[in-house]
Formats: C-alpha cells, structure tokens, sequence
C-alpha cells in the first residue's frame, strides 16, 4: 500500500517530499494513464486550495482531458484555445494569477480563479499538459512552478 505523508517545512521542503512521493508511486510503471491518474490523486491530496489538478494528452491535433481529480471538464482542447492550449503551443510553463484577464481562457469550473499548466515534452515530442486550477486568486508562485514542474519531469521521464 502506498501511503501519503503530510508535508512539511519551506515550500521547496514540501515539494521535494511530494517529488519523492511521486517517484515511489510511479516506479516501474511507464503506462501514461496510470502514472497520470495516479499523481493526479496525489496532488489533489497533498496540495490546499486547488479545485482541478490532472492531465491533457495531445491526439496530434488537439489536448484530450486524461485523468484528473475534481469536477467534469470540457474534453477537448484546441492549441488556439486557453491557458492549456498556450502551453502546449508555446511549450512554455503558464502562470497564470487571474483567469479572468487571459484571453481565451475557458471556464470548465467557473470557481477557478488562477491556474498553473506544465508543458509535457518528452525528446521533441508533445505528450500533453499537467494542468492545476484553484478558486483562490495568483495561488501559485514560483515555489510552486519549480515544484510542480519537477513532478512533470518525473512523469515525463517514465514514459517509454
Ligand atoms: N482553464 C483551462 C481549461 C481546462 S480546465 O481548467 C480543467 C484553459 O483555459 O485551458
């Protein structure tokens, strides 16, 4: 069984404590969707103040909804479209403070209030999004980014 422990210390204690949690639950499991799935339930636990927390795959056209905890979301997601879609385009980390301000943000749970989407990008190949929302406003800092990018590293790095 595996069991999830309580962070504690600085943020970038906590986030390393979440990456060794990672990296024991993914260990010796390269399938995306149960890597995915199961570090979506992991930061959905271990991380306060968030409403959404998982995966979009690239089909070659456009972001699919993967596994994730929280509510229903909308299912697929083209690259033009949303704070998930400038990252997978961009293959650039988006930080967002206020959803409300970014042009074409798409409002799949209307308490979201600021978001943190990781580009998945293994050799040259997109594999998708890491995405997490929260109801609070600029909820994630760079603690946050470096921490949570770190966790995509891992996944990433499972991957066949
Ligand atoms: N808000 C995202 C869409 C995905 S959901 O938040 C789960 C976006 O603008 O890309």
């Amino acid at each position: 069984m595996f069991a999830t422990s309580t962070l504690t210390g600085s943020k970038p204690e906590q986030y390393a404590q979440l990456l060794a949690q990672a990296r024991a639950l993914i260990h010796g499991e390269s399938d995306r969707v149960a890597n995915a799935a199961n570090l979506s339930a992991l930061i959905f636990q271990a991380l306060p103040a968030l409403n959404w927390a998982g995966f979009y795959f690239f089909d070659g056209r456009e972001l699919v909804v993967g596994p994730f905890q929280g509510l229903p979301a909308c299912v697929r997601i083209p690259l033009d479209r949303g704070v998930c879609g400038a990252a997978a385009r961009t293959r650039q980390t988006q930080r967002i403070e206020d959803v409300h301000a970014f042009p074409g943000h798409i409002a799949c749970d209307a308490a979201s209030r600021s978001e943190l989407v990781i580009p998945l990008v293994k050799g040259d190949v997109l594999i998708g999004v890491l995405d997490l929302d929260s109801p609070e406003p600029a909820r994630f800092d760079e603690d946050d980014q470096q921490g949570l990018e770190a966790l995509a590293h891992a996944f990433i790095t499972a991957l066949p």
